[in-house]
C-alpha cells in the first residue's frame, strides 16, 4: 500500500546536494613526488589559492596523518600500503562529501597509487606528479633526513635505499625546480578549474 511507502531516496543527501551547496565539484588531487620535492608546500599553497577562489579544499599530509590516525605505522612496504589505503578511504569521505582533497604522500609505487585510485574511483582521482630532482631533493635536505639516510641511521628511505618509481601517465606534471611556488600552483590550478567549477555556476 501506497501510504507505507516511504522513498529513503528523498531523505538520503546525496553528494551532488552537498557539492551544490558549496558551489563545486569535489575531486581528489593526490601528490605524489620524493620526500623535500615540495609536495607538503604546494599542497598547502593550493589550498590556500583554492580558499581564496571560493572553493572548499582540505590538505592531507603525510607528516599529520603520520602523527594522528597512522601514528602505528612504519616506512616498510607493507605500511606504506596501508598509510595510503586509510588515507585514500579518508580522502573518499570527504569527497563525497563535496569536498576537495589534496593528498600529499609519496606514495612511492605504482601500486599503491593505483590502490589509491582504485578507492577514490577514478573519475575523481587526479594524479599529480611533482617531478623534483633526487638532487634538488637531497641538496634541499629540509628535515636533514637524506643525510641521515646516507649516512645509514634511517634505513629504507625513498629515493636513497627504498624505491620511487616515477608516474608513466600523470594528469598533471610539476617541475619545481627553477619554478616559484606560485607558477607551480597556478599550473595544478589552471588544470583543475573546469572540472571543480560547479557546472550550475
Ligand atoms: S609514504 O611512503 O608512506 O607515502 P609519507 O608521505 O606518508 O610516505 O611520509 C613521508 C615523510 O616521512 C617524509 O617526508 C619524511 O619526512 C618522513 N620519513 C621518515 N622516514 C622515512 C623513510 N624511510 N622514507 C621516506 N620518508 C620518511
Amino acid at each position: 500500500m501506497k501510504e507505507n511507502i516511504h522513498p529513503i531516496f528523498d531523505r538520503l543527501l546525496q553528494r551532488s546536494d552537498r557539492e551544490q551547496r558549496l558551489g563545486q565539484q569535489s575531486r581528489a588531487l593526490w601528490l605524489t613526488g620524493l620526500s623535500g620535492s615540495g609536495k607538503s608546500t604546494i599542497a598547502q599553497a593550493l589550498e590556500r589559492k583554492l580558499h581564496n577562489e571560493g572553493f572548499f579544499a582540505q590538505v592531507l599530509d603525510g607528516d599529520n596523518i603520520r602523527s594522528g590516525i597512522n601514528n602505528n605505522l612504519s616506512f616498510s612496504p607493507e605500511d606504506r600500503r596501508e598509510n595510503i589505503r586509510r588515507i585514500a578511504e579518508i580522502s573518499k569521505l570527504y569527497v563525497n562529501t563535496g569536498i576537495i582533497t589534496i593528498n600529499s604522500f609519496i606514495s612511492p609505487t605504482i601500486a599503491i597509487r593505483q590502490e589509491a585510485k582504485n578507492i577514490i574511483g577514478a573519475a575523481d582521482f587526479i594524479e599529480v606528479y611533482i617531478n623534483t630532482p633526487l638532487e634538488v631533493c637531497e641538496a634541499r635536505d629540509v628535515k636533514g633526513l637524506y643525510k641521515k639516510a646516507r649516512s645509514g641511521a634511517i634505513k629504507g628511505f625513498t629515493g636513497i635505499d627504498a624505491p620511487y618509481e616515477e608516474p608513466v601517465h600523470p594528469d598533471i606534471e610539476v617541475e619545481t625546480d627553477g619554478q616559484s611556488i606560485e607558477e607551480s600552483v597556478n599550473t595544478i590550478y589552471q588544470h583543475i578549474i573546469k572540472e571543480i567549477t560547479s557546472s550550475s555556476n
